[in-house]
C-alpha cells in the first residue's frame, strides 16, 4: 500500500496557490494551511500584508512555503525578481486567508493600494476568500454589501464559522479551520479538468468502495434491543465524499435517520450478522471503510415472545460475541480490498488503542477519535487521528463532511 502520509505527487502536484495573508488574529492558522498544501505537493507563494505581519512572521511563512514572501508593492527587489502582475498570475488559485473586513472592502471597490489588493485586481485566476472578523463587523451591512459584490465578481468563499471568537464574542465571523480551507482548495483542484485524467475521469472513477455506518441493533425479544450510540453521520459523509470523487460506493447502514447520499448504493441492515453478510456480498472492493458502531455482543437467543417482568427480578441475558466485520474484511486473502480502514471511538489513550486495533484487526489505517470531546457523538464536528504503520497524523477539528472529504482525498492518493 502506498502511504497517504507521503501525499505522493499525483493529481494536485502541479498546482500552485498564491496565499494572501491578511491582518487578523486568525493569520496564525495560515501556517497550518501552508503545511497541509505543501504536504500534498502544492506550491505555495505568500503575500503578507502589513496587518498580517503583526500576527505572523515572514520567516515562518517562508520556511513553511519554502519560498520567499512578498510584502511590498513598490520594492525594487521584488519587482526585479517578479513583477506584481506576474505574481498575481503565477498561481492556479488565489486564496485570501484571513480575508479581513478591510481587505474585502478594498477588493470589492477595486482599490490597489498595497501588494495584496493590486494582486487581487490584476489576477486572471479564481479567488477563494476565508473571511475572519468580529461578528458585528461581519453582520454590518457594509461588509455584507462587499461580500455580495465580491461574489458577483466570481469570488468564492469558505466560512466564516460560528463560534467563540478571540475578542470574546460569539457568532459568525471566525475563520474556517485550515482543514476546511484545504478541502475547499482541493475541491477546486480536483474538479478542474487538469486534475482529471485524459478522459476527464475523477480520481476514484472505476474504484469500488464499501462503507459501513451507523449502529447495529441486536434483538433481545420482539420489543427490546441491544445497541450502540451512533448517528451514522461520519460514515454517510464518507460515502458521499467517495462518491463525489467518482467511486462506486456501497453503503451498508444500520438503522439511522439519514438520507442516502446521491449516487450511493445503500443497503439497510439491523444486526451485525446482517451487516457482515451485506459486506461480503459487496466484495470485491478496492477500499473498505468500517465506520459502523457494531454491537460487540448479541443475545444468544432472541426470545420469540416478550420477556415479562416476574417475581425473580431482571432476567439474565446470555450474550455471545458478534463477528468482527473489519477484521474479516482485512483477512479476505485474494479478495481483500487493497485498503482496509477501521475507525476507533475511544475514551482514553486514543492513539495507543487505535494503534493496537491496527495490528489486532489487520487493517491498513485506523481513524481514531476521542468520543469524550464535546459534540463528537451525534454532533457535526470531528477531531481525528489518522494512524497508519508509518505514523500518526492529528487533524484539527473540522466538520464531519470536511473530515470525510480529506479521508476520500487520502484514499484517492493511496489507490493511485
Ligand atoms: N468493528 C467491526 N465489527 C465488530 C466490531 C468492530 O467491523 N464486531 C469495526 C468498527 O466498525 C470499527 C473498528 O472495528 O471500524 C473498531 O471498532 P471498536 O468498537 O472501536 O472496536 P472493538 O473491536 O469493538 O474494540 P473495543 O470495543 O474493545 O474498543
Amino acid at each position: 500500500m502506498q502511504s497517504a502520509l507521503a501525499w505522493e505527487r499525483s493529481t494536485v502536484s502541479d498546482k500552485r496557490v498564491l496565499l494572501i495573508v491578511g491582518g487578523g488574529i486568525a493569520a496564525y492558522k495560515c501556517l497550518e494551511l501552508v503545511r497541509l498544501l505543501r504536504k500534498s505537493g502544492i506550491a505555495v507563494r505568500c503575500i503578507l500584508t502589513k496587518g498580517g505581519e503583526a500576527f505572523v512572521t515572514p520567516l515562518s511563512l517562508a520556511a513553511l512555503s519554502e519560498d520567499r514572501v512578498y510584502q511590498e508593492l513598490f520594492s525594487l527587489t521584488d519587482e526585479a525578481e517578479m513583477g506584481h502582475i506576474q505574481l498575481s498570475r503565477s498561481a492556479d488559485l488565489v486564496v485570501v486567508a484571513p480575508a479581513t473586513a478591510d481587505l474585502m472592502a478594498r477588493a470589492a471597490n477595486g482599490l490597489a493600494n498595497d501588494l495584496a489588493t493590486t494582486a487581487l485586481l490584476a489576477t486572471d485566476k479564481p479567488v477563494l476568500m476565508a473571511p475572519a472578523m468580529n461578528v458585528r463587523m461581519w453582520n454590518h451591512p457594509a461588509t455584507q454589501r462587499n461580500i455580495a459584490t465580491l461574489a458577483g465578481d466570481g469570488i468564492s468563499f469558505v466560512g466564516p464559522d460560528d463560534g467563540a471568537m478571540a475578542c470574546g464574542e460569539f457568532g459568525p465571523g471566525r475563520m474556517a479551520e485550515p482543514a476546511a480551507i484545504f478541502v475547499a482548495i482541493m475541491e477546486r483542484f480536483t474538479q478542474e479538468p487538469a486534475s482529471q485524467d485524459m478522459a476527464g475521469n475523477l480520481p476514484l472513477k472505476g474504484r469500488r468502495a464499501l462503507v459501513t455506518a451507523g449502529p447495529t441493533v441486536e434483538p433481545i425479544d420482539p420489543v427490546r434491543l441491544l445497541t450502540n450510540r451512533s448517528s451514522g453521520k461520519q460514515g454517510f459523509a464518507i460515502a458521499q465524499a467517495l462518491s463525489a470523487l467518482g467511486a462506486e460506493v456501497t453503503l451498508v447502514a444500520g438503522p439511522v435517520a439519514l438520507p442516502t447520499p446521491p449516487g450511493v448504493h445503500r443497503i439497510d441492515v439491523e444486526t451485525a450478522i446482517q451487516m457482515q453478510a451485506a459486506c461480503q456480498a459487496a466484495l470485491p472492493a478496492d477500499v473498505a471503510i468500517c465506520v459502523a458502531a457494531v454491537a460487540d455482543w448479541r443475545p444468544a437467543e432472541e426470545g420469540a415472545l416478550k420477556i415479562k417482568k416476574g417475581p425473580d427480578g431482571p432476567p439474565a441475558i446470555n450474550l455471545i460475541e458478534n463477528p468482527d466485520i473489519l477484521a474479516g474484511l482485512a483477512a479476505q486473502g485474494p479478495n481483500r480490498p487493497k485498503l482496509v480502514i477501521g475507525f476507533a471511538a475511544e475514551t482514553n489513550d486514543v492513539e495507543a488503542h487505535a494503534r493496537a486495533k491496527l495490528t489486532k484487526k489487520g487493517c491498513d489505517w485506523v481513524i481514531a477519535n476521542d468520543v469524550t470531546q464535546p459534540g463528537v457523538m451525534g454532533g457535526e464536528d470531528n477531531t481525528v487521528l489518522l494512524v497508519t504503520p508509518e505514523g500518526t497524523e492529528r487533524w484539527e477539528k473540522a466538520p464531519k463532511s470536511d473530515v470525510a472529504k480529506l479521508i476520500a482525498i487520502q484514499i484517492a492518493k493511496a489507490l493511485t
